[in-house]
């Protein structure tokens, strides 16, 4: 029925309309191996799912061809390359790491293929190197840790040692939570910045914060980095006096179990926890759990938004690159994490930020969410926007 009108609408008006349910091909690009490989997994799990929840809401189906970035960005780049020049997908999914999202970008953006970023962070993809072909579904590394710089100070902390892994997202991260510790009032007594995938020993760098002087430390690590950091970070007997803070992918509940006990009383700011009370979320833990047979992380959420976004694009009437590319820059709904919506001035999500604390639960580690702090669209941080001409 619905197509019968559009079709009519598009003859009255010369529109294309298409006549018949139209298929989409999606490039999906993801790490499956690699010290990310559990977090593609995790995103293309939520993706499914997503699908599997939205897609009858649309007549348009989904191919879907899947690519490993190995979180190497010179190897992702050329699986992005086949994407879109041999597969000729209509619209790509994915890119986990910072580093990766920051390779592909002039890709994407010249080839005019819509992304749908399902993780990475990246400030600058939607700052200074935005396009109206990028539309992020995950977060940014500064809207993360801006909250938590001005909330931690506000529970008293005043000097802060820092650490995360040497590549873009570890600094962007660090540098959102320093700007406004620092604007509060905040003091960063020592700061390092270590060999990314490469440290396996966080003893060096924890002797140093443990003599800097600091009340709190503040970290970003994630996947199997913040497995071990957690670990040895607790091992060395620091957590009592040196109390432990930072994104809240370092105790993501991808992996807290594997962290255990180790993982309890750290205090983190992020855009998702499977705790959070509403009624959009409860539907979405019970819809996951019974797949999987366990909570959803932020990373599934990712993939989750993802598709029911591509589904809102499709509904929409988006029928090609071009069209896709404008209307995933409009969607807005209210989902697990929230209510979301995309900044027209970046393509950066708008999202609320929460800081939630892990706490021993019944079946191993929970997230017990401290508060809720309200969505803020990101400064432009020189992007400037052109319309995706359609
Ligand atoms: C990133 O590289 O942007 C990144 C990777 C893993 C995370 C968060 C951000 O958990």
């Amino acid at each position: 029925m619905k197509r019968t009108i559009l079709a009519a609408l598009g003859l009255a008006t010369g529109l294309a309309v298409p006549a018949a349910a139209q298929d989409f091909k999606v490039g999906m690009l993801l790490p499956f191996s690699g010290v990310y490989a559990s977090l593609g997994n995790e995103i293309e799990t939520g993706f499914n799912l997503g699908i599997e929840k939205f897609g009858s809401e649309t007549d348009a189906t989904f191919e879907i061809v899947s690519e490993d970035t190995e979180v190497k960005p010179p190897v992702a780049l050329g699986k992005a390359k086949k994407l879109i020049l041999q597969d000729k997908v209509d619209v790509m999914m994915g890119i986990v790491s910072s580093g990766v999202l920051g390779a592909v970008r002039d890709m994407v953006h010249g080839a005019g293929v819509p992304l749908i970023v399902a993780n990475a962070g990246n400030d600058e993809a939607t700052g200074i190197n935005c396009s109206p072909y990028i539309t992020r579904m995950s977060f940014s590394n500064g809207q993360v840790n801006r909250p938590m710089g001005k909330w931690m100070y506000e529970q008293g902390i005043r000097k802060v040692y820092t650490l995360a892994p040497d590549y873009a997202a570890g600094r962007q991260m660090i540098g959102g939570f320093t700007e406004t510790f620092t604007a509060a009032g905040g003091e960063i007594v020592g700061q390092e910045y270590t060999p990314f995938q490469k440290t396996q020993d966080f003893g060096p760098y924890l002797a140093q914060a443990k003599s800097s002087g600091a009340d709190a430390v503040f970290v970003f690590y994630a996947g199997g980095e913040a497995i071990s950091f957690v670990k040895q970070y607790d091992s060395f007997g620091l957590k009592a006096d040196l109390p432990l803070y930072g994104s809240g992918f370092l105790t993501s509940p991808l992996y807290v179990n594997a962290e255990g006990p180790a993982a309890e009383g750290v205090i983190t700011a992020l855009h998702y926890a499977p705790t959070i009370d509403s009624p959009e979320n409860a539907a979405f833990v019970s819809a996951f759990k019974e797949k999987t047979g366990r909570a959803p992380s932020e990373f599934a959420v990712h993939g989750y938004d993802a598709a029911r976004a591509l589904i809102e694009a499709t509904k929409a009437g988006a029928t090609d690159r071009e069209t896709l590319a404008n209307a995933l820059r409009k969607v807005k709904f209210d989902g697990p994490r929230g209510t979301l919506s995309i900044d027209p001035a970046t393509n950066n999500i708008v999202q609320p930020i929460y800081v939630y604390e892990t706490v021993a639960g019944d079946g191993g580690q929970t997230q017990k969410v401290l508060a809720k702090l309200p969505a803020e669209a990101d400064p432009a941080n020189g992007c400037e926007m052109a319309p995706v001409s359609n």
